[in-house]
């Protein structure tokens, strides 16, 4: 490497300063506070550093304990912190048993199908019980499994999922549910990493105003698990319609199974939830990373449980009688905290929906509210922005008052922060913008929504019993107010925190820790900052702006995609020599993904290679990573060490200016790249439009070559 490559590898993105409008506060009415779970300052006392781990017992006494813990944090085998040692409790106990035992016919679950036609189901305690049980019975007797197995979720958006889940629980049967929407190659991988003997799906579902065929990707994850080794005994099938089968693939004999036939013999039954220890693991939720391996983040019980109560409790402020709908994916990590686990152990109604925002028309979710009388609102920035666009006057039209809406997944521009306040929220709700990630269980940034106010655009401070620290690449801290970014660490472990990556706790270590602990022996937990993986920038005021991730992902409407995922897919492709994926600068959905492919000597490049790849990504991965555009050109951009420049192409797609290519070992590639794909893109009407300084600053620094 030559001296100017080696520097331009030191300044990461995180490290170039950046430069915003700092935008006005707004403050929750008399009327939210006078309501509120958390309205006393003091709360922030109480989770002060000197408090700190038994702050957290205020959390782990949300939940019932079959006996209480000992310890409240073992950190003697860092960094796999061990939270409530000793203690011993049953998830599903806490989400249904003791609600049931109360209020047994309130509506857990409110299930809203996608077809506007067919009924809207509700769910209450006492009904969820029995489903749970049955549920619980069938696994215990028909499959089996026990405490520590795993078993493999590819189930879409009905209340058979959250039934499902809940049933492992109490079991102790660890679950790994994966986004409906991937496909079953990358669902096959999943099973195989995990170990599971048994895959649970459905025969179809509806998106879009469409039946999807979901049973055919069960086939496939079978056939992909066989080529890693891995058996799957079961396929077990809910039915989508109660007797009707919608799939084109055949029921294979002797694995395959449809739960209603063999529920009979469950039927009644009831299961005791087994006591389990809190540091026993309740899911796998897999996700991206720098390597193309996916990473099965593992969950505990009585810390995530614990973690995912108090801020539902505190940052939702979710009551008990309140009707709470969070519009994402219990496919990811969100819907599992904060639709299912955190949610109904406070014993809340929560409301599920199982198809597209804007199915038939976009004011669906609006009248979604309406009519079920919903007062707390969740979901993405990628969806404000489609209903926004669909149909900005359409709120108005509907008689619904949210007192608290939260944003997640991306950073909200200011705009949309503002038409989601005063239009959707109709200057009555507060609005939370919480940042975590799968890693984490729970929020890490959020404001307390009656005590700090509202900055558009800025996550706020960080949530009760977390301290950040922002560090540049030598380990210094960057100050508040300095306008410069870095690398944002929790320094502290909390209870949500995930245990390890399942079955990679080198990779665990490597990934989170490595960057900034300089004592591996070190038993304290202040030498092990977290690398939570985006660059942020403090105000002043404490508050964060979060500006994306430092790793080579890709978040494509809050779809976290791994580069490396999406370039090993496209090299199944035979022609493929080389494929590099990087972000486009999206309108609605964020960022969007384009492939530059490079071909084997001897091969031209064709309209249906261009296909081929992007069905690649379709078959390993599934549809939300298929690419916008795939461009075939003859030599990718280099440095002398043979690395792809990615920020070169990256650049190139959003119509920025590439920057310094004499580094490069063909610079004359490149405007032969430049002119082909931006004439290309400006005949499709595809330009993004101006760029941001900071999204400039992105693509720019893209892969960091
Ligand atoms: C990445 C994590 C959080 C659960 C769903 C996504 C980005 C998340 C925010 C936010 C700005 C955010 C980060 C993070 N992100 N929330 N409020 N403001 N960015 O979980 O798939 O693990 O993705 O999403 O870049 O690292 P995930």
């Amino acid at each position: 490497m030559t001296n100017t490559e080696e520097t331009a590898a030191l300044v990461s993105e995180a490290q170039i300063a950046v430069h915003w409008r700092e935008e006005e506060y707004y403050y929750p009415s008399a009327r939210f506070i006078a309501q509120a779970n958390a309205a006393d300052p003091r709360i922030y006392e109480r989770f002060s550093e000197e408090h700190f781990p038994e702050c957290f017992r205020e959390y782990a006494d949300l939940l019932d304990w079959d006996r209480y813990w000992h310890t409240t944090l073992d950190t003697t085998d860092p960094p796999f912190w061990k939270w409530f040692v000793g203690g011993r409790l049953n998830a599903s106990y806490n989400c249904v048993d003791r609600h049931m035992e109360k209020s047994p016919n309130k509506a857990a679950i409110i299930w809203v199908p996608e077809p506007e036609e067919e009924a809207t189901q509700a769910i209450t305690y006492q009904e969820l019980y029995r489903r749970v049980n049955e549920m619980a019975a069938l696994l215990e007797g028909f499959c089996g499994l026990g405490p520590g197995d795993r078993v493999t979720l590819h189930m879409p958006m009905v209340p058979e999922l959250p039934v499902v889940m809940l049933a492992c629980a109490r079991l102790g049967v660890i679950h790994s549910e994966v986004f409906a929407g991937f496909s079953g190659t990358a669902c096959g991988g999943r099973i195989a990493d995990s170990g599971s003997k048994v895959l649970i799906t459905m025969d179809s579902y509806y998106r879009d105003g469409k039946v999807l065929d979901h049973k055919v990707k069960a086939d496939e994850a079978v056939e992909a698990a066989r080529k890693e080794g891995r058996e799957v005994d079961k396929v077990l099938v809910f039915r989508r319609r109660p007797d009707e089968y919608h799939s084109a693939s055949p029921m294979v004999q002797g694995r395959d199974y449809f739960v209603d036939e063999v529920m009979r013999d469950y039927a009644g039954k009831k299961v005791a939830p087994v006591s389990m220890p809190a540091e026993a693991p309740l899911f796998l939720m897999y996700t991206s990373g720098t390597t193309g391996r996916p990473k099965g983040a593992q969950h505990s019980t009585g810390g995530y449980l614990s973690y995912v109560a108090g801020t539902c409790k505190y940052f939702l402020d979710i009551h008990p009688d309140d009707t709470y709908w969070c519009f994402a994916d219990i496919g990811w990590i969100t819907g599992h905290s904060y639709i299912v686990y955190g949610p109904l152990s406070l014993g809340t109604t929560t409301v599920i929906y199982e198809g597209a925002p804007a199915f038939p028309d976009a004011s669906r979710p609006w009248r979604i509210a309406e009519r079920l009388g919903v007062n707390i609102f969740h979901t993405a920035p990628t969806t404000i922005r489609m209903l926004r666009k669909a149909g900005p006057e359409l709120p108005a039209k509907h008689d619904f008052h949210f007192k608290l809406m939260v944003t997640v997944g991306e950073p909200i521009e200011p705009e949309v922060w503002r038409w989601y306040y005063d239009t959707v929220g109709k200057d009555e709700a507060v609005v939370v913008d919480t940042w975590w990630m799968t890693e984490t269980g729970g929020f890490l940034g959020a404001t307390l929504p009656a005590i700090k106010a509202m900055k558009p655009g800025s996550c706020g401070p960080a949530a009760l019993g977390i301290y950040p620290a922002i560090y540049d690449e030598e380990g210094k801290a960057v100050d508040a107010g300095t306008g410069r970014a870095g690398n944002i660490c929790i320094r502290n472990p909390w209870p949500g925190i995930m245990q390890t990556i399942w079955g990679q706790p080198e990779r665990f270590v490597q990934t989170y820790y490595a960057k900034y602990n300089h004592d591996s022996a070190s038993k304290d937990w202040h030498d092990w900052p977290f690398l939570c993986g985006d660059g942020a920038v403090q105000a002043l005021d404490g508050y964060y702006r979060i500006l994306g991730r430092i790793d080579d992902v890709i978040n494509v409407a809050g779809h976290r995609l791994g580069t490396k995922e999406l370039e090993s897919a496209v090299l199944t492709v035979p022609e493929v020599a080389e494929a590099a994926a990087v972000p486009v600068i999206d309108e609605l959905r964020g960022r969007v993904v384009e492939m530059y492919v490079s071909l084997k000597p001897g091969i031209s490049a064709s309209p249906e290679l261009e296909d081929k790849a992007k069905a690649a990504i379709e078959t390993e991965i599934g549809k939300v990573a298929r690419p916008r555009n795939v461009w075939i050109v003859p030599d990718m951009p280099k440095t002398r060490s043979g690395k792809i420049m990615r920020r070169v192409i990256a650049s190139i797609s959003n119509f920025a200016d590439v920057g310094d290519i004499t580094t490069l070992a063909n610079p004359d590639v490149v405007e032969g790249i430049r002119h082909h794909v931006q004439s290309q893109k400006l005949q499709r009407g595809d330009v993004p439009r101006q760029l941001t300084e900071k999204e400039m600053e992105e693509i720019r620094s893209f892969g960091n070559a």
